[in-house]
C-alpha cells in the first residue's frame, strides 16, 4: 500500500500558478492510488492514468511557456527532463493495456517519485528563478 501524497509547503516552488498545477497533479495521483487500493477495474485505472498523463502534458507546456517568456537559462535541460518523464509515463500506460492488469505498488511508487523528485529539484530551481524574474 502506498501512502497518499500530501501537499506541503516544502513542495511549493514559490510561484502560485505552478503550485496550483502541482496540487492538481497530486490530487489525480491520489485518485489513482486509491483506485489501485480499491481494486478498481483495469479500464478505470487506465482512464485515471490517462487523466494524470494528460494533465502532466498540459502542465509541462505551461512551464515551458513560462521558461520561454522569462528566458530561463536551464530551459533545454528542463524541457529534456519533461520529455523523459512523459516517455516513462507512456511506458507505464503501455504496461497497463492488458485487461485487469492492476498497477502494482511498485509502479505507483515509481509515479510518486516521478512526481515529487521533479517538483523538488528541477521545478524548485525554476520557481526560484521565476520568482525573481516575474
Ligand atoms: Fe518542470
Amino acid at each position: 500500500m502506498v501512502k497518499d501524497l500530501v501537499w506541503d509547503n516544502i513542495l511549493s516552488v514559490g510561484v502560485d500558478e505552478i503550485d496550483e498545477d502541482h496540487r492538481k497533479l497530486i490530487h489525480i495521483f491520489n485518485i489513482l492510488n486509491h483506485a489501485v487500493m480499491d481494486g478498481e477495474s483495469g479500464e478505470y485505472l487506465a482512464a485515471t492514468l490517462e487523466e494524470l498523463v494528460n494533465c502532466t502534458v498540459w502542465h509541462f507546456s505551461h512551464e515551458e511557456r513560462l521558461m520561454l517568456k522569462y528566458r530561463y537559462p536551464e530551459h533545454q535541460a528542463h524541457q529534456a527532463e519533461h520529455q523523459d518523464l512523459i516517455q516513462s509515463a507512456k511506458q507505464l500506460q503501455q504496461d497497463l493495456v492488458a485487461p485487469d492488469k492492476a498497477l502494482a505498488d511498485q509502479q505507483i511508487q515509481f509515479l510518486e517519485r516521478w512526481l515529487t523528485e521533479h517538483i523538488l529539484t528541477a521545478d524548485g530551481r525554476l520557481g526560484a528563478y521565476l520568482s525573481r524574474a516575474m
